[in-house]
């Protein structure tokens, strides 16, 4: 409770400075994941995505679809997800044999794992972008031109030009991708107005640093400063350091993991900064994220001291320093976050 009535005025600010998130598009993919364990054994798996979130999800020992978002039995009737349901579990099975038989067309191959990527995207401006595509074990293999509704091999072999021929011949396959993109199409504007507030989900980054393994004091080596920042949503983010208020460029001294998930759909990321040691330069790490408005979190790199022979009097004055430290924190956290420079801007 306390702590909410503290976080009360950073949320007011954020709120106030925030501008509007606008994403230049949106993209709906529908998956499947099929494993050829032999000619007589396939195990097939589905999945929609809108952006990072999953919306529906397929298993085919039944083949239903589950809806896993509040919106996400928008855009069509009962009855035409109950004919959608069918159309793809149709369709699977006709895929299954046509694999099938364009792998002992090629003695076997068995087992291997196809994904099949259908996906549309749904620009600002109105106008959208339809793509269907297959990969074999992980490598892409072949995709579907939705303008002219011919397939096009993505690789030179045999294999692959072959099952480009058995496709092309197979009219009906054709139509129902171009159905199913045009469903995806319509599906699409229907989430981005129901899900909207799942789309416009905001969650503030949460940044720590710290050195690692900070070597003991009078080596040479260079200190290794790590700035973790966790929590936050969507995936875009900027993450800086600055030496003495200046932002470090590009280079060999900076490292990052890139952007990982969480299992809780945010994002974390690490930056790492390689400092010479005892420059007497000042270190902080900046981060700019949407959820934060035109603001910065700023954090420093507190720098500890080396136990010194005033071992009692350091304690002492640490206690105090710790006692005035949460005075100022809990002061400044009343007024504003200190760390939150307003006036910067985002990426
Ligand atoms: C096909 O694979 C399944 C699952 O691995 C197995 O249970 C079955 O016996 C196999 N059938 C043949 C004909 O090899
Ligand atoms: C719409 O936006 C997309 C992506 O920003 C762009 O590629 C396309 O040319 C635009 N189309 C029109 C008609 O403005
Ligand atoms: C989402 O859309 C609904 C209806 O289209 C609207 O009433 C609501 O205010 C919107 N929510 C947000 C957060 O934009
Ligand atoms: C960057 O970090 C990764 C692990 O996070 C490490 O494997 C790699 O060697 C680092 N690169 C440099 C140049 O330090």
């Amino acid at each position: 409770m306390l702590l909410a009535l503290l976080l009360l005025p950073w949320a007011w600010g954020a709120l106030a400075a925030s501008p509007p998130v606008t994403p230049a598009s949106v993209t709906l993919r529908l998956l499947h994941i099929d494993v050829f364990h032999n000619a007589s054994s396939t195990d097939m798996q589905g999945m929609a995505l809108l952006g990072d979130l999953e919306t529906h999800s397929m298993d085919c020992s039944t083949c239903e679809i589950r809806f896993l978002q509040p919106w996400a039995r928008q855009g069509l009737t009962p009855k035409q997800w109950q004919d959608l349901q069918l159309l793809i579990h149709r369709s699977l099975f006709s895929f299954s044999r046509t694999v099938n038989t364009i792998a002992q067309h090629h003695g076997g191959g068995y087992p291997f794992v196809t994904q099949g990527s259908l996906r549309c995207d749904l620009h600002l401006n109105g106008t959208s972008r339809r793509f269907c595509d297959a990969g074999v074990n992980g490598e892409d293999f072949i995709s579907f031109d939705a303008d002219t509704g011919k397939w096009v091999a993505r690789r030179g072999d045999k294999l692959a030009l072959y099952a480009q021929d058995v496709l092309n011949q197979d009219k009906s396959t054709a139509s129902v991708i171009q159905f199913l993109l045009r469903t995806c199409v319509n599906l699409i504007k229907s989430f981005v107005q129901h899900g909207n507030e799942s789309l416009e989900r905001q969650e503030r980054p949460v940044a720590v640093v710290f050195a690692r393994a900070p070597p003991p004091a009078g080596t040479p080596a260079p200190v290794l400063l790590i700035c973790r920042v966790t929590g936050f949503y969507p995936r875009p983010v900027r993450v800086a350091w600055l030496q003495d208020g200046e932002e470090v460029g590009p280079g060999g001294r900076l490292n990052s993991s890139g952007i990982l998930p969480n299992a809780d759909l945010t994002y974390q990321l690490r930056s790492s900064l390689a400092v010479g040691p005892g420059a007497g330069h000042s270190y902080a790490c900046r981060v700019q994220h949407s959820s934060l408005g035109g603001r910065s979190l700023l954090i420093p790199w507190e720098q500890s001291r080396p136990w010194g022979p005033g071992l009692a009097v350091g304690i002492t004055l640490g206690v105090v320093a710790v006692a005035a430290v949460a005075v100022v924190l809990w002061r400044s956290r009343r007024r504003d976050y200190q760390d939150v420079r307003p006036g910067q801007s985002s990426p």
